[in-house]
């Protein structure tokens, strides 16, 4: 029998628990063992829940028990749950974890702690809930060298851009409903201005190029300066925005990014709505793929922590190798990357814009006035940056034109 402890009984926690209890023979075959929650470590009690019984207050009571191979680290945040993780590695204990803000800043070095004594660190559910992403670049896309990853990384913000877009609501309102059905958090700070996303896209960059991307230096602009004006104008384009994370390698140099984006109906993530995630990879042998489904709460978070845990308790001793190395990827830098931007000016003098980025057609909304838009050619954000400051700019959005 292998002996698990959860740290942490919130929402991923307790799916966990439920997740073992719902597929318990089957996991048990796939993992070819019994597979038992033995503690659960949480500062509260559960009175009349089942789990109390396995309830410990104490970190040392699963750190030092023998009988518990795989711990599943579920509590989120950096610290404690640095410590605890180490510590349990250091006990000979393999760790499965959903917690990005951990992996995105310690990732290569509990990986390495990991492989120093053939255990293994896990962290399928820190990036798109329950899609399989971290596996598939660690195990299944391994011939490829990878030229792009993009994606739809944060729920929460889908949910919001999505119901700006379909219903015309403004950016506070939809928070305020996204807060009441508890898709955002009540300080929806790391979700909103794009930090959750950033940091997962950091994770899927460090393991496609081998190397630590630092998230610090990730560009990341979050939603909260996205307006129903702005998704009246991106209609007129054919577009909705969406928040994307993505990164490319262009002439052997990687760029990332966080930001809300443009995207047409040709675009692979356009019809990624409300709480879903999507991932667009492309591979310079395989060429595009398509990752879609449930990228955020319980149970299908809980599904891809089990299914770590499965592949700890099958791999018990050996380690499954991820390459991810501490040595830091430099990224180029956003100022030197060509894009298209659509812009909105205030006024309806559209001389200086003609003058600054040529013949632009204007764009203009009738319930809109004192204003208008345009797109720009294709430029470097640090040319764009320089012809914008001689404009009064409302609002500016990068355009992304990826295609299947
Ligand atoms: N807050 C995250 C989201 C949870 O909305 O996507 C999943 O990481």
């Amino acid at each position: 029998m292998a002996k698990i402890a959860v740290l942490g009984y919130g929402t991923v926690g307790s799916g966990v628990v439920e997740v073992i209890n719902t597929n318990y023979d089957s996991i048990a075959k796939r993992a070819t063992d019994v597979v038992e929650v033995k503690s659960v470590l949480d500062l509260r009690d559960f009175p009349g829940d089942p789990i109390q019984e396995k309830i410990v207050h104490d970190i040392d009571l699963i750190i030092n028990d023998p009988e518990i191979d795989v711990v599943v680290e579920v509590m989120g945040g950096v610290e404690p749950a640095f410590t605890f993780v180490k510590r349990a590695l250091e006990a000979g204990k393999s760790v499965c974890t959903s917690n990005k803000a951990l992996v995105a800043a310690h990732g290569s070095e509990l990986l390495a702690m990991a492989k120093d004594r053939n255990l293994n660190f896990m962290f399928e559910a820190s990036v798109g809930g329950g899609i399989p992403i971290i596996r598939p670049l660690n195990q299944s896309l391994t011939a490829d060298e990878i030229t792009q990853i993009t994606g739809i990384l944060n729920g929460t913000t889908n949910y919001i851009l999505t119901k700006m877009s379909r219903k015309g609501s403004s950016y506070d309102e939809v928070l305020k409903e996204a807060q009441e059905l508890g898709y955002a958090e009540r300080n929806p700070e790391a979700d909103v201005e794009g930090f959750d996303a950033c940091r997962k896209i950091a994770i899927l960059t460090s393991l496609a190029f081998g190397s630590t991307v630092k998230f610090e230096e990730i560009t990341t602009e979050g939603i909260t300066k996205i307006s129903t004006e702005d998704f009246k104008y991106a209609e007129q384009l054919g577009c909705v925005v969406k928040l994307l994370a993505t990164s490319r390698k262009i002439d052997n140099k990687v760029y990332a990014i966080t930001a809300p984006f443009m995207i047409d109906a040709s675009h692979p993530l356009y019809n990624v709505n409300d709480v879903l995630n999507g991932i667009y990879i492309n591979g310079n042998v395989i060429g595009d793929v398509m990752f879609f489904g449930a990228g955020a709460g319980k149970l299908p978070t809980a599904s891809a922590v089990v299914a770590d845990v499965v592949d700890c308790v099958k791999h018990k001793g050996k380690n499954v190798m991820t390459i991810w190395s501490s040595e830091k990827l430099e990224l180029g830098a956003t100022d030197d990357v060509k894009r298209d931007f659509f812009v909105r000016v205030k006024g309806n003098d559209a001389s200086k814009v003609k003058e600054l980025f040529g013949n632009v057609p204007i764009i203009t909304v009738p319930d809109i006035k004192g204003e208008f838009g345009f797109v720009t050619g294709f430029m470097t954000e640090k040319a764009f940056n320089e012809a914008a400051k001689e404009l009064n700019v409302i609002n500016r959005i990068r355009l992304d034109h990826t295609k299947l």
